[in-house]
Parts: C-alpha cells; structure tokens; sequence
C-alpha cells in the first residue's frame, strides 16, 4: 500500500483542533462524525465528538443514552472487540440545544436571582425554544464551551439536519440578534426579517402572543429586554467568540454529500459560503457511493446471464433476473461515477475529495462506525 496515494480523513485533519461536519439532510453527518471520531482515537487522539439527534440504536450502540449534555467516555473495549483499537481517548454526547442555551445564560447571569428571573421569564422561554430549536447556534456554542474547559485534541461537531446546510454559518448572527433584542423588536413590528433572524416558521409569534398576552405580555416584554440588557456585553462577546472558533486556523469543514444531484448542488454552494466567511474546507466526502463491480468493462455486462447460467448454475430464467438486477445496480455506480467527476470538477482542485461507498445495511453499531471508519481513513499504519 503506497503512503500518500490516496488522502484519508487523518492527512486531512492533521493540523485540526475543531472538525466541522456539514452537508445537506440524510446525507451521512452523524455517523459519519461518529466514524471520524472514532478514527481519530484510534490513532492516539483524546476525541470528543458532539453528535446531534443520533439513530437510536446509534446512540445505544456508542452508550450515549444518559442526556447530560457534557461528553461521556465510551469503553474502549467496544470498539477493540470490533478490530478497532483506540490508542487515544473517544468520547461522545448528543446536544441538548435547549439546556446549552440555558447553561450559557446561567454563565452570562451576574447573579443567582438575575439567572432565575430570566430562566422564568416567559418571554425568553418562547424565544429560546426557538433559538435552540434551531440548534445550529446552540451546536458550535457547545464546541466552544468545550474547547475552552477540556483539554481535547480534537473535538467533532456533528451538524442538524437541517434542509438548508448553510443555516448553521449565520448562526452567531442569530444569536447576537437575539441577545440584544433586535430579533424580538423587528419580530414586534411585524417584520418578516425578525423571523429569518431567530428561526423557522411564523409559528413562533402566534405561539408567542397566545401563551404571553395582555398586561402579562408587556410586563414579561419589558423585564425580558430588562433582564437581557444587563448580560448584552457577555452575549456579544461569546457570539463573536463562536464565530471566531469557526474561523479559526484549526477549524476545518469537512463537506459530506450523496452523489446524487441534489445534495451535491447543495455541497458546491455551501463551499461557496464558506469561502466568503473565509472558513476553511478540509475536503469532501461523498458517501454511499455505489461501487462499479465492472470495473468499466460494461462489455461484460452482456455476457452475464451466460455466465452466470454456466458458472453458478442458475436456471435461464433466475440467470437473466439477476442481470436485471445487477445491470440496475451497474446503472446507479455508473451515475454516481459521472456526478462525482461533476463534482470534483466544479470544485475545483484545491479540495481533497473523497469516497466511501454504500456499505451493506445501516451503519448503527460500532461494527458499522468500525468499516465505515476503514473507508473514511484507509489502512491503519503499522508502528
Ligand atoms: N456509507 C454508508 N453506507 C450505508 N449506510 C450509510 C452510510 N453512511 C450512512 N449510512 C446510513 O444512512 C442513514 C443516514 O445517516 P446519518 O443519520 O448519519 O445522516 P445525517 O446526514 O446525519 O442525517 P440528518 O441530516 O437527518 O441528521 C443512516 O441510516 C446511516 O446508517
Ligand atoms: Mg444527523
């Protein structure tokens, strides 16, 4: 196996302290994340990997059931049995958008008294539902909060399916219009901005104004921008924080897309707007590629119900169902094959791009993140 012939995940986070990993919904971030994590271990890093909304029996499976928002090791011993052992140190939470955002406020507080006025107040309860709802803010918060108070070599933040894969980069905008209060005024006007700003969906004003109304609402409106006001400073300063982690010479995006169209359309403009924010992108994984077990020669194809007649001995017609189905199959690797060339192409050569294929079944268990892992990173060095 030659060194270098092809990039794996470990050259291209060499020099990372924060892993991003971003891409259009279904596409294969959490587990990916997870996989990635786990490779990174492997090979003597102490991990810490911040997934979000995990498959169940992922979450089972990597022992991450207890919600506790804080990172929890996972047993090495797990991923020895799978063939994978972990030189350094895994360990994995899942977010809880609405207690970060509770325990930032808790941070921000000057006091015990300012804290839980602000926490009971209804008016932040139905904003902060929203803005964690959200949780592309509350996401990189988490991030930031870790790599300020634990001693990582790397932290993997996993990103919310969310339909729109850029949502996430304007989250400390979002943030910051919330803290001063510019989201709730604009929305108070009647503004569709204010909307943009702070979430989803009109939902959250009617949701609003029926749950907080009258002289309660202007009581709870005035000690809410009140109570806020006071941490205004620590706001700002902790949303530019967040969005200088994401800037950050050690922070890379790695792009996670299907070959199909959709999300590779999606993928081409996410690294346009990372460009303009002048983020970094590490390179692109293209997951669950079908392989092309012709290798090329479609000739073959023709041939295949003969052989597989005389070699496997099936009758004619079992014989030619099963070309059927693997001419289908060959259709799909043949246009996964050209939407990856697509891709590269309009990325351009400056980024390394990678594939993993379709692997059989859900990647759900640690035997799953194991070989997806193998994919991702390629042959582990011997010494
Ligand atoms: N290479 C692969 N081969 C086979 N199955 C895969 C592969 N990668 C991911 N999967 C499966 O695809 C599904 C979606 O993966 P995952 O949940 O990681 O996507 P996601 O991008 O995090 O989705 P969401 O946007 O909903 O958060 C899961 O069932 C996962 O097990
Ligand atoms: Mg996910």
């Amino acid at each position: 196996m030659s060194d270098g012939a092809t990039v794996g995940v470990a050259a291209l986070l060499a020099d990372a302290r924060v892993c991003v990993v971003g891409g259009s919904g279904g596409v294969g971030k959490t587990t990916t994340s997870a996989a990635i994590a786990a490779g990174m271990a492997a090979r003597g890093l102490r991990v810490a990997v911040v997934t979000i909304d995990p498959a169940q029996r992922l979450a089972t499976a990597l022992g991450l059931d207890e919600l506790d928002n804080e990172p929890r090791r996972i047993e090495p011993a797990r991923f020895a049995a799978a063939g994978l052992p972990l030189e350094g140190e895994l360990w994995a939470m899942t977010l809880d958008p609405k207690r970060t955002f509770d325990e930032l406020i808790e941070k921000l507080a000057p006091d015990d008294a300012t804290r839980e006025q602000i926490l009971a107040n209804r008016v932040y309860r139905e904003l902060s539902d929203a803005i964690a709802g959200s949780q592309e803010f509350t996401a990189v918060a988490k991030v930031h909060e870790l790599a300020q108070e634990g001693d990582w070599d790397l932290l993997v933040l996993d990103t919310p399916p969310s339909r729109n894969a850029l949502d996430f980069l304007d989250a400390p905008d979002r943030l910051s219009a919330f803290f001063d209060g510019r989201a709730l005024q604009t929305l108070l006007r009647g503004g569709g901005a204010g909307l943009r700003l702070i979430g989803r969906g009109t939902g959250l004003v009617l949701g609003l104004l029926k749950r907080v109304t009258g002289a309660e609402l202007l009581s709870d409106l005035s000690d809410f921008f009140r109570l806020l006001g006071g941490l205004l400073g620590g706001f700002r300063e902790r949303a530019e924080q967040v969005e200088a982690l994401l800037r950050a010479p050690g922070t890379q995006f790695l792009l996670v897309t299907s070959p199909e169209r959709e999300p590779i359309e999606e993928a081409i403009f996410f690294r346009q707007r990372l460009k303009a924010a002048r983020m970094r992108l590490g390179g692109t994984i293209v997951n669950r590629v079908h392989a092309d077990e012709l290798e090329g020669e479609d000739g073959a194809l023709a041939d295949l119900p003969a052989l597989l007649e005389r070699e496997a001995g099936l009758s004619p017609p079992l014989a030619a169902r099963v070309a059927v189905a693997f001419a289908d199959e060959h259709a799909l690797a043949r246009r996964d094959a050209a939407n990856v060339i697509q891709l590269a192409k309009r990325l351009g050569p400056g980024v390394p791009l990678l594939q993993v294929p379709l692997l059989d079944g859900d990647v759900h268990d640690v035997g799953g993140l194991v070989r997806l892992q193998a994919q991702l990173f390629g042959p582990m060095r011997d010494g």
